[in-house]
This record gives structure tokens, C-alpha cells and sequence, in this order.
């Protein structure tokens, strides 16, 4: 009997569901004051002044915040997060000023109140790949080289027998959590406490403490519930100072602080859009000799965020000859950051659409073409794959999807085709995490500074830790989500189970070596995560396969998805309940991703002008029909001692390619430019 592979609730589902799991703007605190940002309404220039009277005199208003009298901060080097401390302003929707009010509402109104003098400047914030200022970023998210070159693509291309050219983008695309970002923020004696909707208690903690010149130790960071994040709540946000600028402010008074849905679409991170040069080059038999992205994308000119989105394209698949670039245009925009799988999300759609254009203009079947392509290692660093099983996922698929040598069909109007593309995810761990086990009244507690966005933290971390006790899941809890509990790395880039887990797993090592199977009232005992060797031996990552059907209606080009089915080689499942809720979201992001979501930029005033769910659309129940994910056995020895890989990402990665790559077999029309929508296939 393990509890890993067993598939348990999830220990936090009725607490959510019953509205009793406090998220971080419910939390109970004395007297609460309200805080609401003044954003800067224009997308460059220079604070001149303020007019606050109108604000201060509402009724209600307790503290009027500008850039004029904030309290200087100790530490300004990250520009997101030096928050009031210039009268420059970098881009439309900057936090200028702030009012903190008795209630929310009051806030809101006074933050509408307050008039903002500015000496406007020219801005400039239109992406495009012919700009003579596109720079070379000396690396890419999170560390990766900007460019790469092996051989000699131009004469690999030269001399292919077929070649694929093409030029594909990716939207602007927002994070959208159910819950928007929010903080409860006290003062007490000189410390702060934060109950911050976050990925990583113990990450925001360094990055406001270091804002804040303030030891570790006076800062903590509680939270329990994250209702998702999707990588907007993986760094720290403006907000996020401002509450505990702001709760300086009114001494003796927790501020609570939340973004409404509209700010979120500019201080919360997004994925930037991206532009893709792919070139691929392949003989008669689609042996591919040359593959090539060119990627181009922006960042904001205050703080650099790469994504690296010509990465996953350096070893997916085998070619002597390859080339990757990033170049960046530095705009008067807000801060891009990580949205689920940056890097491999975009960047697995140029050229899984452009692999589905090669096996047309080979008149090869695309799962064929990708088997020819399977590298026998890693192409980037020459290193073995830990385990790579695309092929059983191409091939599992195709079974189970009903893949055939394909016609296209009409039935009753709506014109029916099949796609199919790949998915790639690293499957890595990080360092730094600590877990603790603990022995109270009879239970075994896992104690460990981490979080659950809704994923399943909270539950398969004490799947892992019976197992490695080898005691039953139903004596084990977890205890995440506050720095009160050891130190543990972010939950992102699909780490999280894979780093925690592993701490776990030595922590309970450590204890039942000190104390055997019988220990006693308070017995406790500490592991921590160690270097991964093999991350230097081998190439580690996941991979899976996804397969479509769309129909279009041939005269009013309304795209519909009733099937999507994937196959992933993601390690040992620890909790197929858990692992298929993340596959299945992911899966169902890309479809969003693909058919819907795009957030509008107007580069005139340098905002999104669909800045709410009314506008934003994101893939409704409606649209969303039999998804399905599956996955092949597998066991990972090399990447963390459960025999796992991160699930978390790999679901999103993939899906949009293999919607356009459907739907062009549908339609016969080629969309190369995200989202699809019906306008494109009229
Ligand atoms: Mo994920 S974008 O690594 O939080």
C-alpha cells in the first residue's frame, strides 16, 4: 500500500468550497484599512504635482499616498517594486499615489478624486520586428543564453531538398487566477507580517525585505490558500509594497489591499507577445538538416524580463544544423513576467506549426515526420535524456484518438480536421527548499514553506511524506504556506512537487532514522533538498502529444473544439486526481490561448483596452468540450527521488499548434498569427 499513485482529494477542496479556507484579503484583522492605487495615466513623462484635496476630504479617508511624501524606501534596484519613489513615470498604469480609506469603497472613490499633474513625454510602445532598436538581452529567462548556433544553417538550408520559411506570433496574453492579487499587510514593533496571495511565501519575504532594508527574520509571509497564479503571483508585484507602504501610513492598522480585475492588466506581469522567424530545412525523406527561430519580443524599459522562447527549439529535435536569437525591444510598457510555461508555451508554437507545414510540403504524416526527428540525445548539450518518450506519447495518442490517414470532411456545413503537435517542459528541481517532520498526539505533520495555487500541494506532499515515513496517508498533513515553516523554492517553472518532495523525503529519512517507528510526542526531524548531480549528466524534461479535432463553419468561421486529447510522459503520477486536474487545465489554457485570449494593445496610449473578463475572453465552459489527458508509465530516476516530473506547465505547451495545425486541415487556410479567430478563415 503506497499513498503515491493513490488518487486522494484534495485536502483543501471542502475548506475552499465551503468559503472557510481564508484567502489573503479575508483574513481576519482589528480595524482593517482599505488601500487603492492612483495609476498614472499616461504612458511617459513626469510627475509635476498632485491635487489631493478632493480626495482628503471625503469622508472616510484616512491617508493620501503620492511620490511627493513617501517614505523612501531602503532598496530601489528592482524598478517594478520602487514603488512612489520617482515622479517618472515608465508606463501607463504605473502606481502614482494611493488612498487608504475606512472601506474599500471609499478608497476607490478618493483614488478616483485625486488629479495627477503630468509633463507628458513621447512614448513608445509598438512591437515590431523592423525596429532598428531591437538589442541582443545578455540572457533569457531564467538563465539561458540569448542565442545559440550550431553548423551552418544557411547552407543547410541552401542545399535542403524542402524548406519551411514562415513567420508566426503569439499574442499579448494576461494571467487571469479566479482570485486577482491581493495583501493584508500589518506593522507591529518594526515587523512585517503579509498575507500575500503568492506562489512562494519565503521568495516574497527576500524581495520585500531587501525593498524594505529589513532583516529576514522581521518579515513573515502567510499563505495558506492561493486561489491560482499561473506565474503572476510567482515574483512580487507594486501592490505588494504598496500595502506595506501604505500600512506604514496608518500606524496601528492592517491595510488590505486588492487589484480589481482592470489593474491586473497592468501590474500583475503578462506574457509578452512574441514573433518567430522559423526556418526549418529537411530532405526528401524529412530528415531535418537545418532548424532556425528568430524570435523577437519586448520587455519594459524599466526592468528587463527575456522570455526565452527560442529554448525549446535548441532539443526537440535532431538537425546538425541550428540557430536560435532573442532580440528585445525595451518599450514603455508594464513588466512582462512568467505566465504558465514562458518560454515553452510560445515558443513550441512556431515551430510545431511549422513542423505540421513541412510534413504538408513533404506530403508526410506528422507524427511520421516527428519520429524521423527524434534525437538520440540531447542536440543542445549532447548529454542523454533522463527519459524521453515523445514517440510513446505520438504513438499512444494516435491509438487513442483514432489518428487515420486523413481527409478532411464537411457535415451539415461545419468543415471537420484533425491536427496534432508536441509538447516539451524541462523537468527540473531547485535548491534551497528545507522541509521538517514533526510528531504531535499521534501524527506525523510535513512542515515546509511552500504553496498550493490550487494545485494539490497541499495534498500529494503528504502523499509523499507517507511513503517515505511508511506510515498511512491518513496520519500525514502538510503545513505549507508561511515562512514560519522552512525555507522552500517558488512554485513555479513546474518545480514545486519535484524540489518540496524531495526535502520531504530526506526529512523523513532523517527521522526515522533518529527515531525509527517509534517515536514520540514532539520528535522532530529536518532534510533538505540536495544538488542534483545528474542534472548535469542528463537532459531532463517532459513530453507529451496532443491531438485535436476543430470544426469550422464554412460560412460564418465559428471554430469549435470537440475533442482534445493528450498523452504525456511525465514520470510516477503521485496522484492521478491531482496530475490530470493540471494537465486537463493546461490543456484547456492553450485552447483559450489559441481560439481566444489576446489582450489588445493600443500602442497610441499604451494600455490594453480589453482589460476585463467582458473583453479578455478566456475559454468558457462552452467552449471547452471532451478533453482529455492520459499519460505512458514512466519512472524518472534522475530527477527527484519520487521517480516524477513537474506537471504543471507541460499541459499548455503544444495545444495552440495543434488547434492551428487542425484547423488548417479543416479550412485549408494557414493562421500563423495567434489567437484564431473567425475573421481569419473568411
Ligand atoms: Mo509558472 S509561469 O513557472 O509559475
Amino acid at each position: 500500500m503506497t499513498a503515491i499513485g493513490s488518487a486522494p482529494v484534495r485536502r483543501d477542496a471542502a475548506g475552499k468550497v465551503t468559503g472557510t479556507a481564508p484567502y489573503a484579503y479575508e483574513v481576519s484583522a482589528t480595524a482593517p484599512a482599505y488601500c487603492h492605487p492612483v495609476q498614472a495615466s499616461v504612458a511617459r513623462g513626469r510627475i509635476t504635482g498632485f491635487d489631493t484635496a478632493a480626495a482628503e476630504s471625503l469622508d472616510g479617508v484616512i491617508s493620501v499616498l503620492t511620490t511627493e511624501q513617501a517614505e523612501r524606501l531602503a532598496d530601489t534596484e528592482d524598478a517594478e517594486l520602487a514603488v512612489l519613489q520617482s515622479d517618472d513615470v515608465s508606463f501607463r498604469g504605473e502606481i502614482v499615489g494611493a488612498v487608504v480609506a475606512e472601506t474599500s469603497e471609499i478608497a476607490r472613490e478618493a483614488a478616483a478624486l485625486v488629479r495627477v499633474a503630468y509633463d507628458q513625454a513621447p512614448h513608445d510602445a509598438e512591437l515590431s520586428a523592423e525596429r532598428d532598436d531591437l538589442y541582443r538581452p545578455e540572457k533569457v529567462n531564467p538563465d539561458f543564453p540569448a542565442d545559440s548556433a550550431e553548423g551552418d544553417v544557411e547552407a543547410a538550408l541552401a542545399a535542403a531538398d524542402v524548406t519551411v520559411e514562415q513567420t508566426y506570433t503569439t499574442a499579448m496574453y494576461h494571467n487571469n487566477p479566479l482570485e486577482p492579487h491581493a495583501t493584508t499587510a500589518r506593522w507591529e514593533d518594526g515587523s512585517l507580517t503579509l498575507w500575500d496571495s503568492t506562489q512562494g511565501v519565503h521568495p516574497l519575504r527576500a524581495s520585500v525585505a531587501k525593498v524594505f532594508g529589513l532583516p529576514h527574520e522581521r518579515v513573515r509571509v502567510i499563505c495558506p490558500y492561493v486561489g491560482g497564479g499561473f506565474g503572476s503571483k510567482g515574483t512580487a508585484h507594486a501592490h505588494v509594497v504598496l500595502a506595506a507602504l501604505a500600512a506604514r501610513a496608518v500606524p496601528g492598522r492592517p491595510v488590505k489591499l486588492a487589484l480589481t480585475r482592470q489593474q491586473m492588466f497592468s501590474l500583475a506581469g503578462y506574457r509578452t507577445p512574441t514573433i518567430q522567424r522559423m526556418r526549418l530545412g529537411a530532405d526528401h525523406d524529412g530528415r531535418l538538416s537545418a532548424i532556425s527561430l528568430d524570435v523577437v519580443e519586448q520587455t519594459s524599459r524599466i526592468k528587463e524580463f527575456a522570455e526565452q522562447t527560442g529554448v525549446p527549439a535548441r532539443m526537440m529535435y535532431a538537425a546538425p544544423n541550428r540557430r536560435t536569437t532573442h532580440r528585445l525591444a525595451a518599450l514603455d510598457v508594464p513588466v512582462p513576467s512568467w505566465m504558465r510555461a514562458p518560454g515553452e508555451c510560445p515558443g513550441m508554437f512556431g515551430p510545431e506549426v511549422a513542423m505540421d507545414e513541412l510534413a504538408e510540403a513533404l506530403g508526410m504524416d506528422p507524427i511520421e515526420l516527428r519520429i524521423r526527428n527524434e534525437p538520440e540525445v540531447d542536440p543542445e548539450t549532447g548529454n542523454p535524456y533522463s527519459t524521453r518518450n515523445l514517440v510513446a506519447c505520438l504513438r499512444r495518442g494516435a491509438e487513442l484518438f483514432g489518428w487515420a490517414p486523413r481527409a478532411a470532411r464537411e457535415e451539415a456545413g461545419w468543415l471537420v480536421g484533425t491536427g496534432v503537435a508536441a509538447s516539451t517542459y524541462p523537468a527540473r528541481r531547485q535548491a534551497e527548499s528545507t522541509a521538517m517532520i514533526r510528531f504531535e498526539r499521534g501524527r506525523y505533520f510535513a512542515e515546509i514553506g511552500s504553496a498550493d495555487l490550487g494545485t494539490g500541494a497541499w495534498t500529494v506532499l503528504a502523499q509523499i511524506a507517507a511513503d517515505a515515513l511508511g506510515v498511512p496517508f491518513d496520519q500525514v498533513e502538510a503545513r505549507i504556506g508561511d515562512t514560519a515553516y522552512p525555507i522552500a523554492s517558488v512554485a513555479g517553472g513546474s518545480t514545486g512537487t519535484s524540489t518540496w518532495g524531495s526535502a520531504i523525503v530526506e526529512a523523513a529519512r532523517a527521522f526515522r532514522d533518529k527515531f525509527g517507528d517509534g517515536p514520540s510526542d514532539g520528535d522532530a526531524a529536518e532534510g533538505s533538498v540536495q544538488p542534483n548531480a545528474d542534472a548535469e549528466r542528463f537532459a531532463m524534461h517532459s513530453f507529451g502529444a496532443q491531438f485535436a479535432e476543430v470544426r469550422v463553419h464554412a460560412d460564418t468561421g465559428e471554430i469549435r473544439v470537440p475533442r482534445l486529447l493528450g498523452v504525456f510522459a511525465v514520470g510516477r503520477i503521485i496522484n492521478p486526481r491531482t496530475a490530470a486536474s493540471q494537465l486537463i487545465g493546461g490543456m484547456t489554457m492553450g485552447l483559450s490561448m489559441a481560439l481566444h485570449e489576446n489582450s489588445v494593445f493600443d500602442p497610441r496610449f499604451g494600455h490594453v483596452v480589453n482589460h476585463d473578463l467582458a473583453e479578455y475572453h478566456i475559454a468558457a465552459n462552452a467552449d471547452v468540450r471532451d478533453v482529455q489527458a492520459h499519460w505512458i508509465d514512466e519512472y524518472d530516476e534522475h530527477v527527484n527521488p519520487m521517480g516524477s516530473k513537474g506537471i504543471g506547465e507541460i499541459g499548455i505547451v503544444g495545444t495552440a499548434a495543434t488547434i492551428v495545425n487542425a484547423v488548417r486541415h479543416a479550412t485549408g487556410i494557414r493562421v500563423r498569427d495567434l489567437p484564431v479567430t473567425p475573421d481569419k478563415l473568411l
